[in-house]
C-alpha cells in the first residue's frame, strides 16, 4: 500500500506533491480511502505510458472535500478519482459536469483545466464494458435486475442502463420508496414501442421473495450494486434458490468471491465479481484525462497481481 496523504496536504498549498519523486499529479480521493486499489494499475498505467507522474490516495473528510479539490489546481494535479463518499461533493464543486454525471449526481474523475474543474462519471460505462468483457453481450440487449438501486453505485448503473435502453430494467431496493422515485425518474428513457412481452421495461420492487421470483424469470442479468457481500458473514442478499443456470450475475463487490457468487455459482449461473468494472472505470479515467487509449493490459496485471 502506498502512503495515504491527508487534505490537509493539498489544502496547505505549496509544492509538496511536486516535490515527490515521481511528483504526484493525479490521486483518489475518499473516506475511507486506504484500501482503494487505484494507485495499483493507475501507477503502472503512468509508467508504462512513460508520463513523468504518480497517483496518490488522499484521505479527504467530507467536510473538507470543496477546499480539496478547489486546491487541485495550484497543486499541480491533472485530475483525480473520487470515491465513497464525496461523489456528490464533487458534483457541487465542479465548474462543470458532463451530463451523465448530472444525471447520476456524482462525479468520479475529476479534470483540472487551467483553473477550473470538470466532473465526470465513468461509473456506469466502466460496468458496461465489464458486461460486455465478462460475457459478451451489450446492457442495452438485456432484461436488467438491480439489487440495490438506492445507492450511489446503483443509481450510476440505473442511469447507464436507462441511457442505453436496456430491454427492461427492475430496479429492487430495501427501501422501496426509492427505487420507485428512481423508475419514475427513469421511465422517459424506457418509453419506445420496443415490444419486449406483457410487462413494464422499467419496474422497482423491494427485497420481497415473490416479487423478486416473478421478475428474475423475465431476466438476464441480475447486478448487485450494494455492499452485501464484502464480509464473509454477510447474509446472503436474495435466497439462493431464486437462482437459476440461464442467468448471469454480476457483483460490484470486488473483495472476494461473494456469497451471491458462489450462489449464483452453484446454480449453474455465469458469474463475475467487480474488478472488472474497477479496472474499466479506472481505464476511463485515464482516457478522460490524457485523450489517449489506456495501456489496459498493464492496468490489468496490475490489478490481478494487487487482488
Ligand atoms: P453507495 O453510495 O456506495 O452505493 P449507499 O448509498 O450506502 O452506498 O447505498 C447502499 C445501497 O445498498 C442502498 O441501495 C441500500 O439500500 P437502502 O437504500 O434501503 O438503504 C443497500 N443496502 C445496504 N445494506 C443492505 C442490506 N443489508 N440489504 C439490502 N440492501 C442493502
Amino acid at each position: 500500500m502506498s502512503t495515504n496523504y491527508s487534505a490537509d496536504d493539498l489544502i496547505s498549498g505549496g509544492d509538496f506533491f511536486s516535490r515527490l519523486s515521481p511528483p504526484a499529479r493525479l490521486g483518489v480521493f475518499g473516506d475511507p480511502v486506504v484500501h482503494s486499489k487505484s494507485p495499483v494499475f493507475h501507477n503502472a498505467a503512468l509508467k508504462a505510458a512513460g508520463i513523468d507522474a504518480c497517483y496518490v490516495k488522499i484521505h479527504v473528510p467530507v467536510e473538507k472535500a470543496a477546499a480539496a479539490f478547489r486546491a487541485l489546481p495550484a497543486a499541480g494535479f491533472i485530475g483525480a478519482n473520487v470515491t465513497t463518499p464525496l461523489k456528490a461533493a464533487a458534483l457541487a464543486t465542479v465548474d462543470e459536469a458532463d451530463g451523465y454525471a448530472r444525471r447520476c449526481g456524482s462525479v468520479n474523475t475529476v479534470v483540472v483545466q487551467d483553473d477550473r474543474l470538470l466532473g465526470f462519471n465513468t461509473d456506469g460505462p466502466g460496468l458496461a464494458r465489464a458486461i460486455r468483457e465478462e460475457f459478451f453481450v451489450d446492457l442495452r440487449d438485456l432484461r436488467v435486475v438491480l439489487l440495490g438501486a438506492g445507492g450511489g453505485a446503483g443509481r450510476a448503473i440505473a442511469v447507464q442502463c436507462a441511457m442505453e435502453s436496456c430491454e427492461r430494467l427492475v430496479l429492487v431496493n430495501r427501501t422501496v420508496e426509492k427505487a420507485r422515485a428512481l423508475a419514475a425518474e427513469l421511465a422517459p428513457s424506457f418509453r419506445s414501442d420496443r415490444l419486449v412481452g406483457p410487462v413494464e421495461r422499467v419496474q422497482a420492487i423491494g427485497f420481497d421473495e415473490a416479487a423478486l421470483r416473478e421478475q428474475l424469470a423475465h431476466a438476464d442479468l441480475v447486478i448487485n450494486a450494494t455492499s452485501v457481500g464484502m464480509r464473509r458473514t454477510d447474509p446472503p442478499l436474495i435466497p439462493a434458490a431464486l437462482l437459476t443456470p440461464n442467468l448471469m450475475v454480476y457483483d460490484t463487490v470486488y473483495a472476494a468471491r461473494t456469497r451471491l457468487l458462489e450462489d449464483a455459482s452453484a446454480a449453474g449461473a455465469k458469474v463475475a465479481n467487480g474488478l472488472g468494472m474497477l479496472l474499466h472505470q479506472g481505464a476511463l479515467s485515464f482516457e478522460i484525462w490524457f485523450n489517449r487509449p489506456a495501456p489496459l493490459d498493464v492496468m490489468r496485471r496490475a490489478l490481478g497481481e494487487a487482488a
